[in-house]
């Protein structure tokens, strides 16, 4: 297993998902611990795109439950179907919000967070586990082509668990 990351210079967004997201599966495949893989699943999103804050929330019954994530202290329980978190886990759908103030219910773990994307993460037998959140201090920066590979790199963690 990789330890680092390699990342080619002056790549587009969608050029850093596509070289990381193969060496994201490289990190995780070999591994089943929950903590190990979304730590360091937590560790190469940050590494790589630089983000505020980016982690995941784990289903422990009716609520979801902070688990490892890179950024500032979080809120730790979240109920199910409020905020961003908690509707994309009743929903069992990705949600964009490119600005917050805009998402009715949204809870503001920071006051810094400007927009979010929060998709849900299922295991290998397909029940949801729990979310991956990502957050940014800067409106409008996240878009399609992040959930759309956040997506990709929620299905390749999820699938080792
Ligand atoms: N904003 C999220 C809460 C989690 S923090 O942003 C890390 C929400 O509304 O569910």
């Amino acid at each position: 297993m990789s330890e680092s990351i390699f990342m080619s210079p002056h790549l587009s967004k969608e050029e850093k998902y596509i070289e990381l997201l193969p060496q994201l599966k490289a990190l995780v495949e070999s591994e089943t611990d929950v903590v190990a893989n979304l730590a360091n699943t937590s560790a190469v999103l940050k590494e790589v795109f630089g983000w505020w804050w980016v982690g995941f929330y784990l289903v422990k019954g009716e609520e979801l439950v902070l688990a490892p994530f890179q950024g500032t202290i979080a809120c730790t329980r979240i109920k199910f179907g409020k905020g961003v978190c908690g509707t994309a886990w009743e929903n069992r759908q990705s949600i964009l919000v490119p600005d917050v103030e805009k998402f009715t219910g949204h809870i503001a773990c920071s006051s810094a967070t400007k927009s979010e994307i929060v998709v849900p993460v299922f295991n290998s037998q397909k029940e949801i586990i729990g979310v991956l959140d990502v957050d940014s201090e800067h409106f409008d920066i996240l878009d399609a082509t992040d959930v759309k590979y956040l997506e990709v790199a929620a299905a390749i963690v999820g699938g080792t668990l």
